[in-house]
């Protein structure tokens, strides 16, 4: 049980921070984690800056409340594709501006800066449809192979990690990047990686162990 509640107050400080960051607007945006077999999802409607532990559910896959007395929320099958097709243990959905702006007048955010590439390089875009629908579930399940993060067109994003403070860490990420993009767009073309550059970034991150605090010794 005690297990759980903390799970639960991940999610809620995760929603806590997103809110303040500028991510989510009124009730828009949901997280989960897998829990065991289960899953812990915030509750249709909750607001991420007052939202409560009383308001993450533990439900099954198709939804059905397991602990809890709210409903799960309604990209619940959004959620399910990502982890049907990734190895993801959380799950963030958020209505990121500088992403969603993006989405109205690009394919997809090429390849700008390296720290895309725990993104999984280029950011694609998955087709419009309606927010809570299989068929918007069935088109992250097109695009999400091999992503941390994907833009939903006209909607928002959907970003994965190996815990919530992971996915939201990338949704931070992701909508970083749709900023820089923005910005260099204002003065050019914003310019794209190079092959031998991304070859390069790999190379010096796993010789470094980048984004990792360490021992000087
Ligand atoms: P829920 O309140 O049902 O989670 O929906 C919010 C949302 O962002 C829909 O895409």
């Amino acid at each position: 049980m005690q297990e759980l509640m903390q799970r639960r107050q991940e999610i809620v400080d995760a929603a806590h921070h997103l809110a303040q960051r500028g991510l989510v607007e009124g009730s828009a945006g949901n997280i989960s984690c897998r829990f065991g077999e289960h899953y812990l999802v915030t509750a249709t409607g909750a607001r991420f800056t007052t939202i409560t532990t009383d308001q993450v559910p533990l439900v099954d896959r198709d939804g059905n409340v397991i602990d809890g007395d709210v409903k799960p929320t309604s990209e619940m099958q959004m959620h399910i594709s990502v982890y049907d097709e990734t190895s993801a243990k959380a799950v963030v959905h958020t209505h990121s501006p500088y992403a969603t702006a993006l989405s109205l007048v690009l394919d997809e955010v090429p390849l700008i800066h390296y720290t895309q590439l725990t993104l999984g390089g280029s950011i694609k875009m998955v087709p419009y449809a309606t927010f809570g629908t299989k068929k918007l579930a069935d088109l992250v399940k097109k695009k999400i192979l091999g992503q941390k993060g994907v833009i939903l067109r006209g909607h928002g994003t959907i970003c994965s990690g190996k815990d919530v403070a992971a996915a939201a860490e990338n949704a931070e990420l992701l909508e970083w990047v749709c900023k820089v993009y923005h910005i260099a767009s204002q003065h050019g073309t914003p310019r794209e990686m190079k092959p031998g550059e991304v070859v390069g970034v790999a190379a010096a991150a796993t010789l470094k162990s980048y984004g990792t605090v360490q021992k000087s010794k």
